[in-house]
């Protein structure tokens, strides 16, 4: 099985290799393919894939190319991780937005619609080169801002599921907690990308949430950054993304002062970097954990895996809604637990979710529509538009700031500039 990895010169790139070493029984892979136009990374993350999968007695051959038609040509599956403009450009969406007083985030609010006009162009280009030399082959999406991302492939009508790891991380986490195996606890997961909440916590197939928060309440607020009252109160857990809604002034006065992640992540790409251009290095830096990226490769090497041996088990992955979420359009997309076969990710229903989260599910997905029109069509007014639905920036003045500032900024990286 040949798998192609757009963005392969990620430094995350050896947590997957890492993962395809480990996990090897669940998938049969003979090829893999990293591709990337930034050959500086991809020389030496390529030989750190290849001493990895030789350390580990993987027989897969690992190639790397700037080419992207020869990269995916015949491939099974093509993980997409990029990142357009790199950390550099990351730096801006988490900066510019804290000159007007909101969140400064790479997925969430200003920044996040920044990147999305940033990506969505790209990953589409990408797409179709894609259908036109491995029309079969299985568009595994992690790059962000992966719900608007994964609702573009998906209308342009690629074969496409969005994948993200906050859901293994909690399914990972409860079940440490739990002291079981992870496979036997299934997450109540409801939200979207990056928006939120587990609701419940099966363990073979009983609610152990209220006991979990009961027990670990102090230990889950500590790991999603928000007051512990307020995790006992809703007796659901949401993801740390909720902190930029919940914490917004908050988070805006702590991102005035400390460095941007993207500064963080910058210096750590260098020294992984060295690291992975080191001979002597043959498995995954422990460095390489200070990254966010955790259970990234299992969940990727799952989703794969049930895709292609047709497992039909459940993962929690970005699908297409079809009414499994009522109060949203069925186009959009949703991140919910979904039934993995040979045809594709079939979302499972889900309980009626409560207005204290589905006022702000609809509100952030309409604004997911208008994010989707604005990077595909262009245009000032289309950018102001999906800021003035964002609940996190709304007002008129602030979303023609942003528009103006966040435009200028990536001049660079939109096409209809
Ligand atoms: C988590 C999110 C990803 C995001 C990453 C950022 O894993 O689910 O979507 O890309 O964090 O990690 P970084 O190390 O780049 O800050
Ligand atoms: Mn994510």
């Amino acid at each position: 099985m040949k798998l192609a990895v757009v963005g392969g010169g990620s430094t995350y790139t050896p947590e997957l290799v890492d993962g395809f070493a480990r996990l090897r029984e669940h998938l049969p892979l003979t090829e893999l393919v990293l591709v990337d136009p930034a050959a500086e990374r991809l020389g030496p993350v390529a030989g750190m894939a290849r001493r990895m999968l030789r350390a580990a007695g993987h027989p897969a051959t690992v190639t790397a190319t700037g080419d992207l038609r020869e990269g995916v040509a015949g491939a099974a599956v093509v993980l997409l991780q990029l990142r357009v403009g790199g950390q550099a450009a990351r730096e801006v969406d988490e900066t510019l937005p804290l000159r007007c007083g909101c969140v400064g985030q790479e997925t969430t609010g200003a920044g996040g619609l920044a990147k999305a006009l940033r990506t969505v162009p790209v990953v589409l280009d990408i797409a179709e080169v894609i259908a036109g030399h491995a029309p079969d082959a299985w568009i595994v999406d992690f790059t962000n801002p992966v719900g608007i991302v994964t609702r573009a492939l998906l209308d342009a009508g690629h074969r496409a599921i969005g994948l993200c790891n906050v859901a293994i991380g909690f399914q990972r986490r409860f079940a440490a907690m739990l002291g079981v195996e992870p496979s036997r606890v299934s997450l109540g997961h409801v939200g979207l990308n990056h928006l939120t909440w587990v609701r419940s916590v099966h363990l073979d197939g009983v609610d152990v949430l209220p006991g979990l928060i009961g027990r670990h309440a102090q230990e889950i607020a500590d790991e999603v950054r928000l007051p512990v009252e307020l995790i006992t109160r809703l007796g659901a857990v949401p993801s740390y993304y909720l902190r930029y809604f919940y914490a917004h002034d908050l988070v805006v006065a702590e991102q005035r002062t400390e460095p941007s992640r993207a500064a963080q992540v910058a210096d750590l790409e260098k020294r992984l970097l060295d690291l992975y251009a080191d001979p002597g290095v043959t498995v995954k830096p422990a460095l390489l954990e200070q990254r966010g990226g955790a259970f990234y490769s299992e969940a990727a090497v799952a989703l794969i895996a049930s895709l292609l041996g047709d497992r039909g088990d459940t993962q929690v992955v970005n699908v297409r809604n079809d009414g499994v979420l009522p109060f949203l359009p069925d186009e959009a997309v949703v991140e919910v637990p979904a039934r993995i076969t040979a045809s594709g990710a079939a979302p499972l229903p889900v309980a009626p979710v409560e207005p204290l989260y589905a006022g702000l599910v609809a509100h952030v997905s309409a604004y997911e529509t208008l994010a989707v029109e604005a990077a595909l069509r262009g245009g000032r007014e289309r950018v102001a538009d999906a800021l003035l639905a964002h609940p996190l920036i709304g007002q008129e003045h602030l979303a023609d700031e942003l528009t103006a500032l966040l435009v200028e900024a990536n001049r660079a990286h939109l096409p209809w500039t």
